[in-house]
């Protein structure tokens, strides 16, 4: 009854201007290993769940880099989304279309563009996961222990536990101010989602009729088309009508049956530009550089990515992101990097 869904429908503003709205993140090889971030994850579910079951839910612009990338997907595992609408909608469509395949169907959401060192201990805590969903109709989520008050993220904070390695969630809050990420960490009794969740698709379903109830009743309303031939003409003409929002928003700020699992797998959600920062090797300066031709000095905590065919000099940086791609140059203090998401969004062309 295992299935594994993988979220690759997000544009990866953060990473702007490595990552564009026609090629995002999730499909470049932003860790150097000659894989994408998101042949990388196809891989590690590999080792939980059997090809079949693995199903990529995304937007239908991206299918065909998706069917080129995964050489073991076929087009009926893509769940496509013919509008953005963010994570709530591309869950809740997947989550019919999936419970109508098997309705006992037992899932894991999962997003395309992180980074895991330990990928034994991950199988093992999802595994371990994936049997307690399956025995109760609770929402589970995988808790990260916080490391600084980043306000990119969801928020856990933890209650008692309920079985060996299982807590109760007290409260989840997303994407706090600073000043709020800071009281938790010194609160101690918060860690941080990781993005990863387990849930019966009955589960979530009911969550989602509880919680946001329009956004459950339109893909609801199309239940009958699921996995037929009208499917497709169902979704063209409704999906764009679900409001837009995020799972975390939608779901997890409100249910009261969260459960997380805290992991330590070495995670990393390359996210933004000092998350890749983080897992990169630096130099002795603590630079990350990738670029053929730099003559770099008195500079240090910087990202710095060049294109290969070009020769930068580069003096007195320190804490920087300098990424220069195709037609597209940023420079960018690297402490107001979240910014990053909203210049995108007021460019008034597309880059
Ligand atoms: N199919 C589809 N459609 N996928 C989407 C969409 C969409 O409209 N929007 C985003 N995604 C995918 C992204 O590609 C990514 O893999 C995943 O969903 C999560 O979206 P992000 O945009 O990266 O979310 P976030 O990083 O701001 O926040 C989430 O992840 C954090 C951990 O990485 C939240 O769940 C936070 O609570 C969490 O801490
Ligand atoms: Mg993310």
């Amino acid at each position: 009854n295992n299935y594994v869904l993988i979220m690759a429908g997000g544009i990866g503003s953060r990473f702007w201007p490595k990552s564009r709205d026609h090629f995002p993140k999730q499909f470049l090889d932003i860790l150097g290993t000659g894989q994408s971030l998101l042949q990388i994850t196809y891989a590690r579910f590999l080792k939980i769940c059997p090809a079949e079951h693995i199903f990529i839910v995304t937007n239908s612009q991206y299918q065909d880099i998706i069917l080129d990338q995964l050489q073991g997907i076929s087009a009926d595992q893509l769940i496509c989304e013919p509008s953005r609408n963010n994570t709530a909608p591309c869950i809740a469509y997947a989550s019919f279309k999936l419970a109508g395949l098997n309705p006992d169907a037992n899932l894991i959401v999962a997003p395309s563009d992180h980074f895991i060192l330990f990928e034994d201990i991950f199988v093992e805590r999802l595994n371990f996961a994936l049997a307690y969903t399956q025995k109760h109709e609770v929402l589970v989520t995988l808790g990260i222990s916080p490391i600084r008050p980043d306000t990119g993220y969801g928020y856990i904070q933890y209650g008692e536990e309920t079985e060996n390695g299982i807590y109760k969630v007290a409260r989840f809050k997303e994407k706090p101010t600073l000043q709020k990420a800071q009281g938790y960490l010194a609160d101690g009794n918060y860690l941080w989602n990781a993005g990863i969740f387990i849930w019966k698709a009955s589960a979530i379903i009911s969550a989602l009729k509880k919680y946001t109830p329009a956004i459950h009743d339109l893909f609801e309303s199309g239940k009958a088309h699921y996995n037929t031939p009208d499917e497709r003409a169902f979704i063209d003409e409704n999906y764009a009508s679900s409001p837009n929002i995020s799972i975390d928003y939608a779901v997890m700020e409100q249910a009261d049956n969260i459960y997380t699992i805290p992991a330590n797998f070495g995670w990393s959600d390359l996210g933004t530009w000092a998350s890749l920062h983080e897992t990169a090797d630096k130099d002795a300066e603590n630079n990350v550089i990738a670029a053929k031709q730099v003559d770099l000095k008195d500079t240090r905590n910087s990202i710095i990515h060049i294109n290969e065919n070009k020769l930068a000099v580069i003096r007195g940086l320190d804490n920087f992101i300098v990424v220069d791609d195709g037609n597209a140059l940023l420079i960018y203090p690297k402490d107001q990097e979240q910014e990053i998401k909203e210049v995108v969004r007021q460019m008034t062309v597309e880059f």
